[in-house]
Parts: structure tokens; C-alpha cells; sequence
């Protein structure tokens, strides 16, 4: 089958046309994953024509709350690790994290995101809950509140839930299983079944569940991808996030670096799995990934020009986001929270795409399968 009839299948100009659209076989996805030259651009334009289509040119905030850095867990790749000793760990105060998601409903962001290291102790599920509430109470419950906070009960996700919290974010970062014990040690802390289950267990609860997975690890193959994209769909997520692996010196996988695809390299097929994602699922939210500008300074860009719809600026006070790199040079470290800001307009003008302010931005995919239900 030739690119041309590939997407021919999926995605569309028109939203009449596109429904029921999105069906891709394994083969398929890897045609296109490979795809270079005009059939490259071919698939890059249909991607950025399916996102207007559905979407328009609007592009959602979530003010990024990075809440601490201590965490449980030692994931082969993550800079912030618990055995990563050289890292000094922080925790935000309660006034820190009400301030900050203060900022964000002043500077319009319409949303936050609160992530952290994992911790599920009950303290830390009782400040969890705490938070959330307090933040719901700022102007009536005007800001919408995603978590990403790793692997909980069902118990806590639900508690969570109620106290405010409506999307959740859960990386599977592989889906590949045998991947997935490549970049994790293989232990009770770090089980692929229990990953899959808490995923699950968010899509019971209710929230706008989101997922996703790294791009470039070392072991990862097209096939790998092509089936991480499958996962996305037979899961029916409501949010995708996806972004290049970046190796970190303090890390295991650090020793892999020279295996991996080039920074160039996995920026591209980032960008390439953003796209043939968005023509599989035309209306879910899918963030264009901080990692994706730190390898490149037109990243987040060039991942909304791919099909994202989503960014998240980082509002995290700037004494402590040097203690969040969860990978080396992360981008709009030194930035300030209303640099950002203005920053943004900029740059997305510059690209045909504008921010809706003061909006929740829910995934219209998950609007609209709960409308049906
Ligand atoms: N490179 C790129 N992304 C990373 N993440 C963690 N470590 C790295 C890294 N070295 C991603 C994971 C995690 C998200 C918060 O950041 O996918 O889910
Ligand atoms: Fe913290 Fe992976 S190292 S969750």
C-alpha cells in the first residue's frame, strides 16, 4: 500500500468525512512511521489538517505544578529517582502550590496540572486531597485540575477524584511489556501489570484518563510504536502525551546513549507518532512534551504543526524547577512564569495557532463519549 492510500483511510479535511475514520493496521503504522521525503509531508499535512477539522487552531494550557521531587521509585531513566543521591529534594509548601495555581487562573490557563515523584503514603494522599480542594476554591472552582502522580490505589484515585481532580495523567511508557522491564527494574515497585491496572482503574473512576509513552528508548523498535499507537486506541484514552527520550548522566540507560536514534532523530519520529495518532484518534488532547524543546528549540512548535493540542507551561517557582530534571537541560528552566506566558502568544501566532484562555479544554473526544453514554 502506497502513503497516499494509507491516509487515505484515516483523517480528513472535512469533519463529515472523518467519522468512523481511524482505523490503521500494525503494517500501516509502520509504513508511515518510516515514511520520508514528499510522503513525509504528506502525512505531516493531513495530521495538521485533522487537527483543524476537529480542533481548530486553539491550543490548551495547563499550568505545570511541579508539587515535589521525592520520590519512591528508580524507573532506568528518570533523573529524579530515588537512587539518584546527587539531587536535593524539595517538597512545596501548601502556600507555594495555592499561589501557583492562583497564577494560573490570573494569567488565564483555565487548567493545572499538579505532578510529582511518587509517593502513595497516607500523608502524602491526605495533603493530595487537601490540595485539590483548596485549589478548587479558587473563583468557584474555576480551574480545571489534572494529576500526575503516579501509580495509587483505586481507593485514592477516587478520593482524588472527588475531591475535584477530573483528568489524570499515567504513562505507560512502553507498552511493549518486555520493553517496559528494559527501562524499569523488574520488581514489586515496578510491575507492568500493576501499571496497566491503575490505567484501568482511571478509566473506571472517570477521569479524562491520558497515557503515553517515551520515543527513542534504547531496545525500541518500529514495531514497539507502531503498537504503543494500537494501545492508545484500543484504550480508548481520552489525552496522549509523548516526547523523546532524553538519556540522563545520573541514570542507568545513560550507558545505552550511543545505541539510541540521534537527538534528530527521535525528535522526528516523535513528532511522526504525534501525527499518525492524531489521523487514529482526531479529537483526543495530546500535548506537545517540554522534552520535544529541549532537544529542539522549535519543538513544542513543530509538535503542535504535527497535531498537538496542548501545552504546558511550567509555573513551578523557579528556586526549584533545577531540582525537577527528570531529564538534563529541560527547557524553560530559567523562564519566568510570565515570560512564558507572553512568550507563548508569540510563538504560537507565528504558527497559525492561538491559546484559548479561561477554558477547561477538555478532551472533545471524551465530551462526547460521555454524552453518548
Ligand atoms: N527523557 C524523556 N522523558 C522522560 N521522562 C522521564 N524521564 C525522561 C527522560 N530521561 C518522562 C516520562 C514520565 C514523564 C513525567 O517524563 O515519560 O512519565
Ligand atoms: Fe520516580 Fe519513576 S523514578 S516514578
Amino acid at each position: 500500500m502506497t502513503i497516499t492510500e494509507i491516509l487515505n483511510k484515516v483523517g480528513s479535511s472535512t469533519l463529515r468525512q472523518t467519522q468512523g475514520s481511524g482505523s490503521l493496521t500494525h503494517e500501516e503504522i509502520k509504513v508511515l512511521l518510516a515514511a520520508e521525503g514528499d510522503d513525509k509531508k504528506k502525512l505531516f499535512d493531513k495530521a495538521l489538517q485533522t487537527k483543524l477539522a476537529h480542533l481548530d487552531n486553539y491550543v490548551h494550557l495547563r499550568g505545570l505544578i511541579e508539587y515535589s521531587n521525592i520520590c519512591t521509585k528508580y524507573c532506568l531513566y528518570c533523573g529524579v529517582r530515588c537512587k539518584n543521591l546527587k539531587v536535593e529534594r524539595y517538597q512545596l509548601s501548601d502556600e507555594e502550590v495555592i499561589e501557583c495555581a492562583k497564577l494560573a487562573h490570573e494569567l488565564g490557563y483555565g487548567s493545572v496540572a499538579l505532578q510529582s515523584g511518587e509517593r502513595s503514603d497516607k500523608a502524602f494522599v491526605d495533603k493530595i486531597t487537601y490540595l485539590v480542594k483548596e485549589i478548587k476554591k479558587i473563583d468557584n472552582g474555576s480551574l480545571g485540575i489534572t494529576l500526575s502522580l503516579g501509580e495509587q490505589t483505586e481507593e485514592t484515585y477516587r478520593r482524588w477524584f472527588e475531591a475535584g481532580a477530573h483528568r489524570y495523567l499515567l504513562r505507560i511508557e512502553a507498552s511493549n511489556e518486555d520493553l517496559y522491564y528494559k527501562i524499569h527494574p523488574h520488581d514489586e515497585k515496578h510491575d507492568f501489570q500493576q501499571r496497566l491496572a491503575c490505567i484501568d482503574n482511571l478509566l473506571k473512576v472517570g477521569y479524562q484518563t491520558g497515557t503515553g509513552v517515551m520515543v527513542g528508548l534504547p531496545f525500541q523498535t518500529l514495531d514497539d510504536l507502531a503498537d504503543d499507537l494500537l494501545f492508545f486506541k484500543q484504550k480508548d484514552v481520552a489525552m496522549v502525551g509523548m516526547g523523546p527520550f532524553i538519556p540522563h548522566p545520573d541514570t542507568p540507560l545513560w550507558q545505552y546513549r550511543d545505541q539510541i536514534p540521534s537527538a534528530e532523530e527521535r525528535m522526528e519520529l516523535t513528532l511522526k507518532m504525534i501525527a499518525i495518532l492524531r489521523l487514529m484518534m482526531p479529537e483526543i488532547n495530546m500535548v506537545a512534551a517540554t522534552a520535544n524543546q529541549t532537544i529542539d528549540p522549535q519543538g513544542r512548535e513543530k509538535a503542535i504543526l504535527a497535531g498537538a493540542n496542548v501545552i504546558m507551561p511550567n509555573l513551578t517557582p523557579n528556586e526549584f524547577r533545577e531540582n525537577y530534571l527528570i531529564y538534563p537541560d529541560k527547557a524553560c528552566v530559567k523562564d519566568k512564569p510570565d515570560e512564558c506566558h507572553s512568550c507563548l502568544d508569540v510563538r504560537l501566532a507565528a504558527i497559525g495557532h492561538k491559546v484559548l484562555y479561561n477554558a477547561w479544554g477538555d478532551s472533545v473526544a471524551f465530551t462526547k463519549r460521555q454524552k453518548k453514554s
